[in-house]
């Protein structure tokens, strides 16, 4: 591959990792909020939500391993998986590994789910939190393209969907009456398949 097809890759991966993670973010706050409708019942969200989740993770893998073996960076590969490690960048290539780590972890105990148990699963979930604005925040502050007007409408769409999307989850997640009931029966259900 040559260098300029490896930068470009990269930041075309880059970008698309963010508007998938965006996607899934919304997705899985739309799924607490049970909407469905004739035409989209509830498993499209949710099914919808774990794939893109996994399709995230191959975008963010061809994002680093581009970034990675691109001769013009040359970070080698502990700047990838240790944060704050790299020369280039120290801050925002450490933000990016840790919304990566992050964002692993949360995969991984969500294919795990039924070993570790609904209140595990949860906690570790939540850092979802954390990983989403940590990776927007690492794209913003080393991204070429960030102050491109395509690239600002896109970190400022998947701002304002993920912004709308925590509003909403806030303003009716109170509300449920049956969440309680609902989280005993999945912490009973993930204990018997854990058997
Ligand atoms: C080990 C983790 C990561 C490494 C080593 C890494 C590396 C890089 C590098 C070298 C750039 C600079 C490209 C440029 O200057 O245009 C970049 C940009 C970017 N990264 Fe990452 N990244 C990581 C994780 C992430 C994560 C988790 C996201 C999630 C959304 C992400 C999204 C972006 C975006 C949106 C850009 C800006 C692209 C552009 O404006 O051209 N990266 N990353």
């Amino acid at each position: 591959m040559s260098n300029s097809l490896l930068w470009y890759t990269t930041r075309g991966a880059g970008a698309v990792s963010m508007i998938l993670l965006s996607t899934v973010v919304i997705l899985g706050i739309l799924s607490t909020q049970r909407l469905q409708s004739p035409g989209w019942p509830r498993f499209l969200t949710t099914g919808l939500h774990r794939n893109l989740a996994l399709m995230t993770l191959v975008f963010l893998v061809l994002h680093i391993v581009t970034a990675v073996v691109d001769p013009f960076t040359n970070l080698g590969w502990a700047a990838a998986l240790i944060p704050f490690s790299s020369y280039y960048r120290t801050l925002w290539l450490g933000l990016g590994v840790i919304s990566f780590e992050l964002l692993l972890a949360i995969v991984f105990t969500s294919l795990l789910r039924g070993y570790l148990g609904h209140r595990v699963w949860r906690a570790i979930h939540w850092l979802t939190y954390a990983a989403w604005p940590v990776g927007v925040l690492h794209g913003l502050g080393t991204g070429t393209d960030t102050w491109a007007a395509w690239m600002l409408a896109i970190t400022g769409a998947c701002v304002a969907g993920v912004g709308i999307a925590i509003v909403m989850r806030l303003t009716s997640g109170a509300t449920d009456p049956l969440a309680p009931s609902r989280t005993a029966f999945r912490s009973a259900v993930d204990r018997r398949e854990a058997r």
